[in-house]
C-alpha cells in the first residue's frame, strides 16, 4: 500500500514513486504535518520533528498541554479560523451561534485501494484500483458537530497526491460554510520562490517567478472562470531550481470558477500555502442532512526541477483525467473557419472550404460562431439555436451532407453559457441571464451570461444542443464562453443562499458538459473562452483539447505554449496555423505542431505554392503525431529566459525518436550555438532523419548539436527529428 498507518505513533505515511508526505495524530487529536518532500525511509519517521518555536502571543491549547504546543506555530494538516491559529485558514464555518470559531480534530480513518469520483464535479481518475490508494480522514468539530472528511489519493506510479475535502451536516442545525479550501501545506522555512501563470485574452499563461516574501502572496479568480488573468496553478520551488535540478511543489486545481491560491510566511519565517474555492464571493448555506464537496487539487513533487514537474502533470493528466475515445484516438485534424471568415459565411462559402480543405489532405472542417440565429456579428442570437437557413440553405444537415460528401468530418461552434440580449429567448425570457434585482446589467461582447444555476434553463439550452448533436452527423464541438460573470445572483435561491451562485453556475456547467459527454461519447469537444481563459483541469475532464489563445501570432504564441506547458500536456493545446504575416508557414508550422495542431484560415485565400507547403505540411504531422502527442516534453530554453531563440523537444517513451524544434525570434548575429538535447538514453545511437548523420545520445546530450550555421533570422525555424538505431 502506498498508504501506510504507523499504529505506535499514530502517523499516515503516503509514499508516491518519488516523495514521501507525513503527517500525524498529535496530543489532543490535532493533525500535525511533518514532511513532504523525496522519499524517506519508514524507519526515519520517528526522527521527524515540527516547528516548535513558541513565542508570547501565541496560544496554547488546553487539550494538547505539551511543552511548546501552540497551534499558531504548529504546521497543521487542515488549518481552522479562531481557535489558535492565527495565520491562513483553510476551513471555515459560520456556526448556527452566528460565530466563525472553527476547531477540526481527528476522530477516525480508513484506507482503500482505489478511488471514488466526487458528486458533481470533474476529478483524476483511477483506470484500476491499483493504481492509487485512498486515504479517507473523519474530522469533527465537537462544539458544533461540524464534519470535514479529509480525502487523500495517492496514484502509486506517479509523483502525484490529490486532496479534497467533504463537509456534513449530522447536527439538526444549519450553518455556513465560509472557507473550504481543498488543501494546506505548511513548509518548514521560507526559502522557495514562487512561479505561477498570469496573463490577459490573447497573452495568457506567462510565467511569473519571484522569491516569497513575509506576508501572503496570491493568485486568485472571482470572474467567475479560472480565467486568462490567473491559471489555477503555482509551483513553489527551492532557490535556484532550474528545468533540471531543484525541490519543485507543483499544485494545480481541478476546478473552473473562482479559486484562490494564498501563500503565507509567517513571523517565524515559515511558509503555509492553501488553495481551493476562493472565499471571496462564497458563502455556502448547508442544512441538516447535506453534503458540501470541494474541488480537487493535484500536487506534484519532484527534486528533478521544474520540466520534470511538468512531465509528471503532463503524463498524469494524459492518463488519469483526459476520458473517453479521444484520450487514445488520433485527433481529427481541421480547419476552422474563424479567422477566414468570422461570421460572413454560407453554405456555398463552407463547402469551398472543405473542397481545398480536402485537397490540402485535412480531415474536419469546423463551422464556428455565425450559424445560427440572425447571427451576423456578436450582437445577437446567443441562446437562439436554430439554424440561420439564410446562409446555410436548404439547413444544417444538407450542409453537413456537402461536407461529408467531400470526405471531411463536420464540427459546430456552440456558446451555451451565454444569452443576446437580442435574441428570442432573451425577450422570451428575461429573467434567464444572470442579474441582480434593481441593478444595471454589465454587458461584455453584447452578451449576458445564463443563470446556469437554474435547472430549468440548463434543461432547455441542452434541450437545443441535443437536437441539432442528434439530428446532424457531427463529429466535434467547439463550446466557448466569452465574458465573465458579472451581477451574480439568482431571484430563485432564498437569501441565505446568494453566497453560493458561483459555484451552482459551475455546478451547472459541469452537468451540461457531463450529459453531453454521456449522450454522445464519441463527439471530441474543445473547450474555448475567448481563447484560453478557461484552462484547466476541471475542462479537460470533459474536453480532452483547449483553445490555447486566440492569438495565433507564432512568436506570440511561444510564451503562451511555453506557459500553458507548466502543467498541461501537448495534446491539450489546440495550436492552429493561421494567415497572420508575422512569419512563413515553416514557423508557423513548427509553433502549432506543438500542441492539437489544426488550421485557421481561408484556403480559398492561399497561392498554390502555399497549398503545396501546407500539403507537405500535413505530411509532417503525421509523420511526428506520436512523438508530439504521446512523448515526453523537454524545455530546452524558454522564451522567458532568452529573447533570441528558443528550443524545445519531444522524446518518446521508449527514447527511440526525438524531436527537436528552434524558432529563433530575432536575429543574433555571429552566434555560437551548441544546443545540448534531453531525455534520450545515452547508450542509443540516434541518427538525424533529414541529414543522415549519426550521434550516440551521450554526445547529444553532453556535447550537444552545433546549430551555429542553422538559419538564424528573425522568425526562421527548423526542427532536427533523431531515431534510435
Ligand atoms: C472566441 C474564440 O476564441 C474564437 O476562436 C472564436 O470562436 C470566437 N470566439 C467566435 O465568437
Amino acid at each position: 500500500m502506498a498508504i501506510k498507518f504507523i499504529e505506535e505513533t499514530k502517523t499516515f505515511k503516503l509514499d508516491t514513486k518519488t516523495s514521501s508526505y507525513i503527517f500525524r495524530v498529535f496530543e489532543g487529536n490535532y493533525l500535525v504535518h511533518y514532511y513532504y518532500g523525496a522519499t524517506i525511509p519508514d524507519t526515519e519517521v520517528e526522527e521527524l520533528r515540527f516547528r516548535a518555536n513558541y513565542a508570547s502571543f501565541c496560544p496554547d491549547s488546553p487539550s494538547a498541554m505539551v511543552y511548546n504546543f501552540s497551534p499558531d506555530v504548529t504546521p497543521l494538516e487542515y488549518s481552522t479560523f479562531g481557535a489558535g491559529d492565527f495565520r491562513l485558514s483553510a476551513f471555515a464555518v459560520e456556526n448556527a451561534e452566528g460565530n466563525k470559531v472553527t476547531d477540526l480534530r481527528y476522530v477516525s480513518h480508513k484506507i482503500y485501494s482505489g478511488k471514488q469520483p466526487i458528486p458533481g464535479m470533474p476529478s483524476t481518475y483511477v483506470n484500476e484500483d491499483s493504481e492509487a490508494d485512498t486515504l479517507e480522514i473523519l474530522t469533527e468539530d465537537a462544539v458544533t458537530g461540524v464534519l470535514v472528511t479529509l480525502i487523500y489519493t495517492v496514484f502509486n506510479n506517479h509523483g502525484v497526491i490529490t486532496r479534497r475535502v467533504k463537509v456534513e451536516n449530522k447536527t439538526d442545525k444549519p450553518f455556513y460554510i465560509d472557507t473550504v479550501h481543498s488543501a494546506c501545506i505548511d513548509f518548514p522555512g521560507m526559502d522557495y520562490e514562487m512561479i505561477d501563470l498570469y496573463g490577459r485574452w490573447g497573452k495568457e499563461r506567462a510565467v511569473d517567478r519571484y522569491p516569497l516574501h513575509h506576508g501572503i502572496q496570491s493568485i486568485k479568480s472571482k470572474r467567475g472562470s479560472s480565467s486568462h488573468n490567473h491559471n489555477p496553478f503555482t509551483a513553489i520551488v527551492t532557490k535556484g531550481t532550474t528545468e533540471d535540478h531543484g525541490d519543485c511543489y507543483g499544485f494545480n486545481l481541478v476546478y473552473s470558477s473562482n479559486f484562490s491560491i494564498d501563500v503565507e510566511v509567517d513571523g517565524f519565517a515559515c511558509t503555509r500555502l492553501v488553495m481551493g474555492i476562493n472565499p471571496d464571493g462564497f458563502k455556502w448555506y448547508l442544512e441538516p442532512g447535506e453534503e458540501f464537496h470541494s474541488p480537487e487539487a493535484v500536487m506534484v513533487y519532484t527534486n528533478e526541477g521544474l520540466g520534470e514537474m511538468s512531465r509528471i502533470f503532463h503524463r498524469f493528466y494524459a492518463n488519469n483525467l483526459i476520458r473517453g475515445k479521444w484520450k487514445k484516438a488520433k485527433r481529427p485534424l481541421l480547419i476552422n473557419n474563424w479567422e477566414g471568415t468570422g461570421m460572413d459565411f454560407d453554405d456555398d462559402k463552407l463547402v469551398s472550404f472543405a473542397k481545398h480543405a480536402k485537397d490540402i489532405g485535412l480531415e474536419m472542417l469546423v463551422m464556428d460562431d455565425g450559424w445560427f440565429g440572425k447571427r451576423d456579428d456578436d450582437k445577437s442570437s446567443l441562446g437562439d439555436w436554430v439554424v440561420a437557413e439564410y446562409k446555410l440553405k436548404g439547413g444544417l444537415s444538407h450542409l453537413i451532407d456537402r461536407v461529408n460528401a467531400l470526405g471531411l468530418k463536420f464540427g459546430i461552434w456552440f456558446e451555451p453559457e451565454m444569452i443576446s440580449p437580442d435574441s428570442d429567448i432573451y425577450r422570451a425570457h428575461p429573467d434567464w441571464c444572470l442579474h441582480t434585482e434593481g441593478r444595471d446589467k454589465s454587458i461584455a461582447r453584447t452578451q449576458y451570461v445564463i443563470d446556469y444555476s437554474r435547472k430549468e434553463v440548463r434543461d432547455y439550452i441542452y434541450g437545443r444542443m441535443h437536437d441539432i448533436l442528434s439530428n446532424n452527423n457531427i463529429d466535434y464541438l467547439k463550446w466557448d464562453f466569452n465574458r465573465n460573470l458579472t451581477e451574480v445572483s439568482c431571484s430563485q435561491l432564498p437569501k441565505e443562499r446568494q453566497g453560493e451562485v458561483f459555484h451552482r453556475f459551475v455546478l451547472g456547467t459541469y452537468e451540461i458538459m457531463d450529459r453531453l459527454t454521456k449522450d454522445f461519447p464519441d463527439l471530441l469537444i474543445e473547450n474555448c473562452s475567448g481563447g484560453g481563459g478557461r484552462f484547466d483541469p476541471g475542462m479537460l475532464y470533459y474536453s480532452p483539447q483547449i483553445w490555447t489563445s486566440d492569438n495565433t501570432d507564432p512568436i506570440e504564441r511561444l510564451t503562451i505554449q511555453f506557459g500553458t506547458s507548466m502543467c498541461y500536456p501537448t495534446s491539450t493545446m489546440g495550436a492552429h496555423v493561421s494567415a497572420c504575416r508575422r512569419t512563413g508557414y515553416e514557423t508557423k508550422m513548427n509553433v502549432a505542431l506543438w500542441g492539437s495542431f489544426g488550421y485557421e484560415l481561408d484556403p480559398d485565400k492561399l497561392t498554390a505554392e502555399e497549398k503545396a507547403e501546407i500539403t507537405a505540411q500535413i505530411e509532417l504531422y503525421h509523420r511526428y503525431y506520436d512523438v508530439i502527442h504521446y512523448g515526453d516534453l523537454y524545455r530546452l530554453i524558454t522564451p522567458f529566459e532568452n529573447e533570441f531563440k528558443v528550443a524545445w523537444q519531444h522524446v518518446s517513451e521508449d527514447k527511440n525518436e526525438a524531436l527537436v524544434t528552434v524558432i529563433q525570434i530575432k536575429q543574433a548575429y555571429n552566434q555560437f550555438f551548441m544546443l545540448r538535447l534531453k531525455g534520450l538514453d545515452l547508450q542509443k545511437t540516434y541518427k538525424d532523419t533529414e541529414t543522415g548523420k549519426t550521434y550516440s545520445g551521450a554526445y547529444l546530450m553532453n556535447a550537444g548539436l552545433n546549430l551555429t550555421y542553422k538559419p538564424n533570422g528573425d522568425g526562421q525555424s527548423y526542427r532536427i527529428h533523431l531515431l534510435a538505431e
